[in-house]
């Protein structure tokens, strides 16, 4: 039987109710047999510190890499914040980005999904989110743009509800799942 491919769904969002956790949870239903999302969140993930990096991975940090090491490729949910990647999210990719041009994340197919409650729906987080990869050598899903806007009116408390939002995630999965075969295990 073909190994079961692992993608790390990082989500860039704290709070428990997060609309960018649940579009993970939809990523996750619509992956096909034999693609496996695990939903990482990074409340104990401790703040980069380069003083600290030399002492050793703290706790959090160890733990995050632990999780990302075995994925072949990442799919990133993040919010956007005064127009820009959250700080949460932006920090776990620091301390994965390390050592540089050998962390968890170099080299990985990368994807990106975003919901927001404004009427643009993460586009220049995402598009943030797309000169970090660059650095990290990660190859990006160009195709599919999953912007969730005025993600209040999308969501309820199940989930992601909103069908055409489901289609795009799900369009996105097909894809990046196809990207991902491109390249070779890492
Ligand atoms: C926001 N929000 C926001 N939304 C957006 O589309 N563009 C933005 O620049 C900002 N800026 C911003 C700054 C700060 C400090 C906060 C707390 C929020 C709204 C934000 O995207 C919204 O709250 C999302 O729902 C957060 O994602 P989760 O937590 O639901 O996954």
């Amino acid at each position: 039987m073909p190994e079961t491919i692992r993608i790390a769904g990082i989500c860039g969002s704290l709070r428990k109710g997060s609309y960018n956790a649940m579009a993970l949870e939809a990523a996750k239903e619509a992956a096909p047999d034999g693609v496996e999302v695990d939903i990482l969140r990074l409340n104990d993930v401790e703040l980069y510190d380069a003083d600290v990096e030399k002492q050793g991975w703290p706790p959090g940090v160890q733990r995050l890499r632990e999780q990302v090491e075995p994925a072949r490729a990442v799919l990133f949910a993040t919010p956007e914040y005064n127009y820009s990647i959250p700080g949460v999210l932006k920090n776990a990719i620091d301390w994965l980005s390390r050592p540089t041009g050998e962390g968890p994340l170099y080299g990985k197919p990368a994807a990106m999904i975003g919901a927001s409650t404004s009427l643009t729906g993460t586009a220049r987080a995402q598009a943030h989110m797309r000169s970090v990869c660059f650095y990290n050598a990660m190859p990006l899903l160009a195709s599919s743009e999953v912007l969730i806007y005025r993600a209040s009116e999308r969501f309820d408390e199940t989930g992601l509800v909103d069908e055409k939002s489901l289609e795009k995630v799900a369009a996105l999965m097909e894809a990046f799942v196809e990207l991902i075969g491109r390249y070779p295990e890492n």
